[in-house]
């Protein structure tokens, strides 16, 4: 198995490598600043997207693709911002398509990151990976794009997953070190009314399933949610009861994190209740299927 990454050395990608150099398997990967030392293990090839050049040398006898690269949304959305979120993806999976037909093997496993922004925000919906409850926002309006770019390779003929993932939780990278930061100060307090459904994954159960995925297809979607979503103010008081912190102020009203983080806002004030129907049926094993266990390992290091 020799497995090519993209925005590998990001926050999930890193999680990944770490796990398939462990098990002894080739990785290789493509960034816009490679250097030897960034991901021990892996090799790391120059690409520029955004002028769809790549080092074809990175394609020879590659068997499995994993793509993740993308613009963090984790910036404030001002028109030219949103511009880069969405085609920093496009381009990446256009010049990911130019890579793949210089190489000489024309069914590639391909994992293709996707996001359950995509699904319509309410707090009484579940979704599986069958629901076409799809959103209105912009959030959604870039994983559809996304994930109609990611099935021309699919059309390829190559054979193609996309993984809806859900929040990702890690002790260093991502949302949870922002949640965590004002309970810390003794300062927590739920986000808008704090009703909203918040599909989490642990990440190490999230690389782990990366690599479960390159050897067991389970279709061609496929949500990766821990098994128990929680809704917001649960989640936030069991960062409080784990770090011994109080935990009673008022919520921030919507219309203040609005005003604050503008457009953004819908990243904390969305609400998607996500079951993942494939994964629960599958011989895959979650190490954290419950918030109170991932939260424990993650804030208690
Ligand atoms: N973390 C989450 O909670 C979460 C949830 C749902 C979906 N996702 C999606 O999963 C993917 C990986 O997530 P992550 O948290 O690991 O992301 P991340 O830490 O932000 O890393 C993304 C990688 O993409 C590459 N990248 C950044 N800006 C780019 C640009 N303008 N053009 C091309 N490549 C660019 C970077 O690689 P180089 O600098 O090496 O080129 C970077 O390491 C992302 O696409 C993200 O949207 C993440």
């Amino acid at each position: 198995m020799v497995v090519l990454i993209t925005g590998a050395t990001g926050l999930i990608g890193r999680k990944i490598c770490t796990e398939l150099v462990r098990e002894g398997v080739e990785v290789r990967y493509f960034s816009r600043h490679p250097s030897p030392s960034a991901i021990l293990g892996a090799k790391g090839f120059e690409w520029n997207p955004d002028q769809f050049t790549f080092d074809e040398k990175a394609m020879d006898g590659v068997t499995h693709v994993i793509n993740l690269a993308g613009a963090t949304i984790a910036k404030r959305w001002t028109a030219s911002y949103k511009k880069q979120v969405l085609f920093s993806r496009i381009n990446s999976l256009k010049t990911l398509e130019m890579a793949l037909e210089k190489s000489k093997n024309p069914s590639i496993r391909i994992l293709s990151a996707s996001a359950i922004g995509v699904y319509k925000s309410d707090l009484h919906l579940t979704h599986d990976e069958h629901s076409t409850a799809y959103g209105d926002g912009f959030l959604t309006e870039v994983v559809q794009q996304w994930e109609a770019q990611a099935q021309r390779l699919s059309d390829k003929g190559h054979a193609l997953s996309l993984v809806r993932i859900g929040i990702v939780l890690d002790s260093i990278q991502g949302a949870l070190p922002k949640l965590v930061l004002p309970v810390r100060f003794g300062i927590g307090a739920s986000l808008g009314s704090g009703k909203q459904w918040q599909s989490w994954i642990h990440s190490e159960d999230l690389a782990r399933l990366f690599v479960y995925l390159l050897t067991h297809d389970l279709g061609p979607v496929i949500n990766a949610v821990a098994p128990h979503p929680v809704v917001q103010k649960e989640l936030l008081r069991e960062v409080a009861n784990i770090l011994k912190r109080p935990f009673f102020l008022p919520s921030i009203p919507s219309w203040v994190l609005k005003m604050v983080l503008g457009e953004m806002s819908a990243v904390v004030l969305e609400s998607q209740n996500v079951r993942s129907t494939l994964l629960e049926s599958s011989d895959f094993q979650f190490k954290f299927k419950a918030i109170r266990p991932a939260l424990s390992h993650l804030l208690k290091r």
